[in-house]
């Protein structure tokens, strides 16, 4: 498609700053015989109605990686002034073998999910290590039990998105994100990556989880290291860009 043509079109439309006529830009907001100054009119009425979305964010954590990256998409989400919740998905592995993985206890002050509450949510980001290049059982486990909200078609037109932790730089980073991306289709949701948003995903400085799919981590292959502030600092990034395409998407609709 042309630059010239229907993305210039959409970014004088969008642009504040646009430096298109005014008579122009009126031509392009005018949908039937309304002009953008008599929708702004209306507005404030509409307005005072206005809720801030509701973003969960649902992550397994096995080793504590995904849950520092959590914390910090949550701090992302805080700053749009969005509602947010934090919930990590049920353990699905018996005591016994979580002993022998040597996996800490989970922390008890973050709620266990229940996926009917999914349906309450305006935006879901998701949280997950790779196994084998993919999403871990107990979030494949969580979204096995939605038929019930996929039939209902509860979760269509969501907002999803979602950020990592592999061992290894080659051990999934991307492919782990595009398995969540089924999940999303199949529901109807809508995939927000990170896209260029932010400059840390190019930068070279140091070996780093996260890319155009979401914020990573690399957690080492003995889980020793730890996410570093340029992870984290995408993290924030990404709970932020998320957030603020689930607030444009929201309050778009109320408007509708
Ligand atoms: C069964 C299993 C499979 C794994 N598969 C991979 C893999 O394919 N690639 C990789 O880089 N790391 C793999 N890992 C390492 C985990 O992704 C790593 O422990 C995790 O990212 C740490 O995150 P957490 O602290 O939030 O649990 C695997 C770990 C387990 C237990």
């Amino acid at each position: 498609m042309s630059k010239s043509g229907c993305c210039e079109r959409v970014c004088k439309l969008f642009s504040p700053s646009s430096s298109a006529p005014a008579e122009s830009r009126r031509d392009l907001l005018v949908e039937g015989n309304q002009t953008q100054n008599q929708r702004q009119e209306q507005a404030p009425a509409k307005q005072q109605k206005l809720k801030m979305p509701k973003i969960f964010i649902v992550y397994y954590s096995m080793y504590g990686h995904v849950k520092q990256l959590a914390l910090k998409v949550k701090e992302g989400i805080e700053k749009t002034g969005c509602e947010v919740v934090i919930y990590q998905v049920a353990e699905t592995l018996p005591a016994e073998v979580l002993e022998k993985m040597h996996a800490p206890p989970k922390d008890a002050e973050i709620p266990v999910l229940d996926v009917h509450d999914l349906a309450q949510a305006d935006g879901i980001i998701f949280g997950v290590p790779t196994r084998f290049g993919m999403l871990p059982a107990q979030m494949k486990a969580m979204f096995d039990a939605t038929g019930g909200l996929w039939q209902t078609g509860a979760l269509i037109g969501k907002p999803a998105s979602v950020f990592f932790s592999t061992a290894t730089l080659g051990g999934g980073q991307e492919t782990t994100a595009l398995t969540l991306v089924t999940q999303f289709s199949h529901h109807g949701m809508i995939y927000v990556p990170i896209g260029p948003s932010s400059p840390l995903i190019f930068s070279l400085d140091e070996i780093h989880g996260g890319s155009a799919y979401g914020a990573g981590t690399i957690a080492g292959p003995d889980g020793s290291r730890q996410p570093s502030e340029l992870e984290l600092g995408l993290a924030t990034h990404q709970g932020e860009h998320f957030a603020k395409v689930v607030k444009a998407l929201t309050l778009g609709r109320e408007q509708l």
